[in-house]
């Protein structure tokens, strides 16, 4: 047997890439708990150094810089046994509400162009990897940090129903939300992760593609475990 099938029939992976919105988080968090496995939210890693720059008021272009932040991040999830979000630690602090803010995510978006950046962060999202499986949720997860994933998922929405469901969510927290400027961000962020030279966020080869435009959580749950027993 080759190390490739050795490694595989051990720790397996599962990708799922795609952009914000499309539900991608929850279905992975749901298919790692249904599976009993280990998940990497890897937007949370370049959330997490958005932060360090913006706390520390740095260009979000200034590459050296950010790209060390990225190298020393002092992080660790809190994983539980439930599908809820693993509690984050920067420097043994929690941070939750922080990082999900518009903010941080368009200043993620920024900083995650940086190829010295993306380098930074690709062994650590590597050492996710542990038995008895992954399941990793990301924009490059298939194409760059998982190439030989066993399967790679790549879960798309419309815009607008994407710019509907941040805005149910943050009406649901009591925040203020404006639908229109919310779709303007969508649009502008797509084109920024779907444009960037490193990684873009682009299907990876050998990706399922699954549209959740119109399909519930459930469903789409339900469509990625039935890929993955054809496998098994
Ligand atoms: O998935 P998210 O919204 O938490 O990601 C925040 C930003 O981080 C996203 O706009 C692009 C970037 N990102 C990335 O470039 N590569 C990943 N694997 C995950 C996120």
């Amino acid at each position: 047997m080759n190390k490739r099938v050795d490694e595989s029939v051990v720790m397996p992976v599962i990708t799922i890439d795609g952009p914000s919105g499309s539900g991608k988080g929850t279905v992975s968090r749901l298919i790692a708990h249904q599976l009993g496995w280990h998940f990497l939210d890897s937007g949370a890693l370049y959330r997490l150094v958005a932060l360090v720059a913006l706390r520390r008021q740095l260009e979000l272009s200034k590459e050296a810089e950010i790209a060390l932040i990225a190298r020393e991040l002092d992080v660790e999830f809190k994983v539980n046994s439930s599908v809820e979000e693993a509690r984050i630690l920067l420097e043994g602090t929690p941070v939750r509400d922080e990082i999900r803010s518009e903010q941080c995510g368009n200043a993620a978006s920024k900083v995650a162009v940086l190829p010295a950046v993306r380098e930074a962060l690709l062994q650590r999202q590597r050492d996710f990897r542990r038995l008895p499986g992954l399941v990793a949720d990301g924009r490059d997860m298939g194409s760059v940090v998982f190439p030989r994933a066993e399967l790679k998922i790549f879960l798309d929405a419309s815009a607008e129903e994407r710019a509907q469901r941040r805005y149910k969510q943050l009406k649901e927290k009591g925040m203020n939300a404006n639908l229109a400027a919310l779709l303007e961000e969508i649009q502008v962020r797509d084109a920024r992760d779907r444009n960037r030279s490193v990684a873009p966020l682009v299907p990876a080869d050998g990706a399922i593609l699954v549209d959740s435009t119109t399909q519930g959580i459930d469903e789409v749950v339900a469509g990625i475990l039935e890929e993955w027993s054809k496998l098994t």
